[in-house]
């Protein structure tokens, strides 16, 4: 080897030992900051127990497994790889216990997140060219659903479904007049700024009527329904709920659909390989049950807990000067609190941006588009007292630029176990 070309392989050795440090030190600063010194007050995250932790870092998360059901030379075949006694069984587990969760006969936890559940119902059970109505972004709607995206992507029509108010709240006569007219393929409830369940049964019956599907994106309020609380999607009309495992319910990152009709089941099912998943990530659909499992034993005490925690956090921003919305309503029944952005403009010229820059300048970690919740506040053991404090932190913080790092490291400090376990 001549010295020149030792000299660039030296170089690149050493490049590669660099990142390697580099890498192992972002990650475990990271660890440090969003692990265990910040207040988390984001809506759409969570923490996962210490056993969630352990399967997902399991040998599942190294294996194949792929679900066929179909004729492979002649012989009907479950599965297109070996070794899957295990996976299979695991998968099954789950399965089991998102239908029971949901009051479902039937369900499916291959989905890689929230998103890639919403493409699997919508793909498998709308036909290009179908028309449904979802709530659009303006609303509190998912940007998923607005046209340019998921039905961009699937050829479905989308129309908007209108809600009212800043709370976003669904007027059932107007909605149930509105379906009965246009005749929609589909309609789906589910919303990312989500404070206050619907009422269904006018909404189930009006889109039954003219012969369409009713689906409910549960996304974030999926711990509170998995925990009996807010509202039972399929019990009250919906064909199909579906939604992610990380908001407010406490699983790994990733999606679930479940149904009580065997027909959307099926065609579901059946569609969901290499359309919208191939190897479906078993370290996490183990993790996912392990989650489920603690829901079925702690999910309601967790969902009360919640959601009293996101009244507390939202009357103590009120009694604090910090604009929220809701009041007149008791401010929310979700794991969210809206702070009121008008007003926040008004009375102090910010915007949701430079609060919520402002307050992870303080280790206190918001969205940029003026949403907070209290789930995993609440799963690190944080009651109505810590949102009380928590509101004031955030009033000095983001409303008067004061130093308060060190109150909201001490605070954050007190919380090292998980609680609803
Ligand atoms: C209502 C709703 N649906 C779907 C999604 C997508 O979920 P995921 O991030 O798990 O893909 C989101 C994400 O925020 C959401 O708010």
């Amino acid at each position: 080897m001549t010295s020149k070309r030792a000299g660039v392989k030296g170089t690149v050795a050493a490049n590669n030992r660099r990142e390697e440090l580099t890498l192992k030190e972002l990650v475990a600063a990271h660890e440090k900051w969003r692990g265990r010194t910040t207040l988390n007050l984001l809506a759409s995250e969570n923490v996962t127990s210490p056993a969630v932790q352990h399967y997902l870092a399991t040998d599942l998360g190294r294996r194949y497994t792929l679900p066929l059901h179909q004729s492979v030379e002649g012989e009907i075949v479950d599965n297109g790889y070996g070794g899957t006694r295990y996976t299979d069984e695991v998968e099954a587990l789950a399965a089991r216990v998102t239908a029971r969760l949901l009051h479902a006969q039937h369900a499916i936890v291959r989905p890689l997140s929230g998103h890639i559940a919403a493409m699997a119902v919508l793909s498998s059970l709308l036909p290009r060219g179908a028309r449904y109505m979802a709530v659009f972004p303006p609303d509190g709607g998912y940007d998923g659903y607005a046209p340019g995206f998921l039905p961009a992507v699937l050829g479905h029509q989308v129309l908007p479904l209108p809600l009212h108010g800043p709370t976003h709240r669904a007027d059932p006569d107007e909605l149930a007049a509105y379906i009965r007219r246009e005749k929609p393929n589909a309609v789906l409830l589910g919303q990312s700024f989500f404070l206050f369940p619907y009422p269904m049964a006018p909404i189930a019956e009006a889109v039954h009527e003219v012969g369409g599907l009713l689906f409910y994106d549960a996304s974030h309020v999926l711990g509170l329904v998995m925990g009996g609380r807010f509202q039972d999607p399929l019990g009250e009309g919906a064909d199909v709920v579906y939604g992610s495992t990380h908001k407010s319910f406490f699983g790994p990152q990733g999606g679930v659909i479940a149904t009580n009709r065997e027909d959307l089941f099926l065609q579901m099912d059946g569609a969901m390989t290499w359309r919208t998943v191939d190897n479906a990530h078993w370290n996490r659909i183990a993790a996912l049950g392990q989650a489920l499992l603690e829901t079925e034993r702690a999910g309601s005490a967790y969902a009360d807990a919640v959601i009293e925690n996101s009244q507390a956090l939202a009357r103590g921003l009120d009694e604090e000067g910090v604009p929220v919305l809701g009041k007149d309503e008791g401010y929310t029944a979700s794991h969210q609190v809206f702070l009121d952005v008008p007003s926040l403009k008004q009375r102090y010229g910010i915007g949701p941006t430079t609060f919520a820059r402002r307050l992870e300048s303080q280790d206190l970690i918001i969205d940029l588009v003026g949403r907070m919740g209290t789930a995993e506040a609440t799963r690190i053991g944080m009651g109505p007292k810590e949102m009380r404090r928590a509101a004031a932190l955030v009033r000095r913080g983001g409303l008067e630029s004061a130093n308060v790092r060190g109150e909201v490291r001490t605070l954050r400090a007190r919380f090292r176990n998980l609680r609803f376990t």
